[in-house]
């Protein structure tokens, strides 16, 4: 499974990829809103940063305004994702934006139906949330294991599965083991995946016994 990181902190991004952990990059509007930069210039800087996919979202509702930023968007760099909404219009935008050959993120996925939609128009990406279905009572990975069933039975469908709306360790481990391709993460809990309260122990036990030898390995 890739690795995504959800931000749009260029300096996060940067410390995560010389890491080794990001295949690429998720924004949307509240992300972009958050740096207080337009959203061109902090996409392009993304774009200079990492090879692999960057999402950025249309604000338009419409057909004709999500065709527009769409195309304003991918025009950024060649490794921009663009971002639509799972509306009716936003799935007709997906249509045309892929046969234009750009890649396109299907966002606000909430159904297994959606997601069937998606992949009829030719998505990249499909990006089920499911830390927001959790948010309401419902199993939110349920919804990743359905679209995985769904895109298996139909070998024409090349739409890969985005596990989104990640919130902790465990829904990472689960959209794993879901089969998700890829999980787009937090860098808090990208970071928090290293830990585990037995290593912290373990090591703390093994160099205080090392101390004690009063060897040095260089
Ligand atoms: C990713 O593409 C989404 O924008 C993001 O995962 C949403 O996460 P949130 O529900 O925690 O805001």
């Amino acid at each position: 499974m890739k690795f995504f990181v959800d931000t749009a902190d260029v300096s996060e991004i940067r410390e995560l990829a010389a890491a080794g952990f990001v295949d690429g990059v998720t924004t949307n509007p509240s992300l972009i809103s958050k740096t207080g930069r337009p959203i061109r210039d902090v996409i392009k800087e993304i774009c200079g940063t990492i090879e692999g996919p960057v999402s950025a979202e249309v604000t338009a509702t419409d057909f004709d305004g999500m065709i527009a930023e769409g195309e304003r968007l991918a025009g950024i760099a060649t490794n921009v994702a663009v971002k639509v909404p799972s509306t009716w219009d936003g799935f007709r935008a997906c249509r045309v934006l892929a046969h234009l050959g750009h890649k396109v993120n299907v966002t606000l996925c909430f159904s297994a139906n959606q997601a069937l939609l998606a992949a009829k128009a030719g998505a990249t990406f499909i990006s089920p949330f499911v830390g927001r279905l959790d948010d309401i009572g419902l199993d939110g990975m349920e919804v990743v294991r359905e679209i995985r069933a769904i895109y298996d039975n139909d070998e024409s469908f090349t739409t890969e599965i985005l596990a989104s709306s990640i919130r902790t360790p465990l829904h990472v481990k689960e959209a794993a083991i879901a089969g998700a391709d890829i999980a787009t993460i937090p860098p808090a809990v990208l970071r928090s995946l290293a830990k585990h309260p037995l290593t912290d122990k373990g090591l703390a036990s093994f160099l205080a016994d090392w101390g004690k030898t009063g060897q040095a390995i260089l």
